[in-house]
């Protein structure tokens, strides 16, 4: 069993929000990590630079992983860079709000193809080296949009939905290589993704952005308190833990009971 070992660990989406707490959290733990998202080489490089006090190998990629070519391109800097990803965290996504009568065909694309096709698209390119090493560790950043419904977000919820299914099938399928696959639900989470939705509730509602953030956050959530990355990201050094080996195929809300309701 390697689940204690030093992990070569690619995170998407990780310059940024979940994705970068969780690339310091996995990197302070001694693992290898892959950094990615959209970035200049100038930006890449300072990046890597605030993770060069770590002890493991640190490289970057700002594939643009909307396209199939973009997520192989993505899993070829991967392995020149820290090596062959025995964990794959999928995190990249973006967010669109709209009326579905109203939503643009291009964001619908967008969002489906980020949020969905990519961690699709990547667990198949990284899938076949895991199973041949007969351990390995997928995780999913779905969303409690996963698991609930909410007004003017079709493509995500389509999206963040079709990802917790994705991730049943690669439990299943995968099992008997030692690799699980496991998917975490957020509920709202203090990063640069939910900024324009409490903006726009402030200008709405001519109120300032900190009444905008407690509305938006206890319209939701019993527990009115928005999670910090750095939550996410210990969950998801627990699910490649010693403790987390028989957990698969799971949907773990981290919501403050917003989908208990
Ligand atoms: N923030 C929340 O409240 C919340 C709640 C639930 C789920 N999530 C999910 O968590 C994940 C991370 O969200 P976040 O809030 O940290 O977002 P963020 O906006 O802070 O970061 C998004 C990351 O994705 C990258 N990215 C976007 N499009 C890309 C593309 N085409 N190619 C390559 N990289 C791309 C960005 O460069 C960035 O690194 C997302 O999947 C999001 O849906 C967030």
């Amino acid at each position: 069993m390697q689940q204690d070992s030093s992990h070569a660990v690619l995170i998407t989406g990780s310059t940024s929000g979940i994705g970068l707490a969780i690339a310091h959290c996995f990197a302070r733990a001694g693992h290898h990590v892959m950094l990615h998202g959209l970035a200049t080489p100038e930006e890449g490089r300072a990046l890597c630079e605030a993770f060069s006090g770590y002890a493991g190998k640190v490289g970057f990629s700002s594939a643009n992983i909307a396209e199939e070519q973009g997520c192989v391109q993505l899993a070829a800097d991967t392995r020149e860079a820290i090596g062959n990803p025995s964990v794959l965290i999928n995190n990249a996504g973006i967010q669109f709000t709209a009326p579905a009568h109203e939503f643009p065909t291009d964001k619908w694309h967008q969002i489906l193809a980020i949020n969905l096709s990519a961690g699709f698209f990547l667990s198949r390119e990284l899938l076949p080296a895991m199973r041949a090493g007969n351990w390995g560790r997928i995780i999913n950043i779905a969303s409690v949009h996963g698991l609930v419904a909410s007004e003017n977000k079709a493509a995500y919820c389509a999206a963040k939905h079709g990802l917790v299914g994705l991730t049943k099938v690669l439990a299943l399928e995968n099992a008997d290589a030692g690799i699980t696959a496991n998917a975490i639900c957020p509920g709202w989470v203090e990063t640069p993704l939910i900024q324009p939705q409490i903006e726009s509730i402030a200008r709405e509602q001519q109120i300032d952005i900190e009444s905008a953030r407690a509305q938006l956050v206890g319209a939701k959530q019993p527990l009115a308190r928005a999670t910090g990355p750095e939550a996410i990201a210990e969950l998801a050094l627990y699910l490649c833990g010693s403790f987390a080996g028989t957990i698969t195929g799971a949907a773990l809300p981290v919501d403050g009971g917003w989908s208990a309701q």
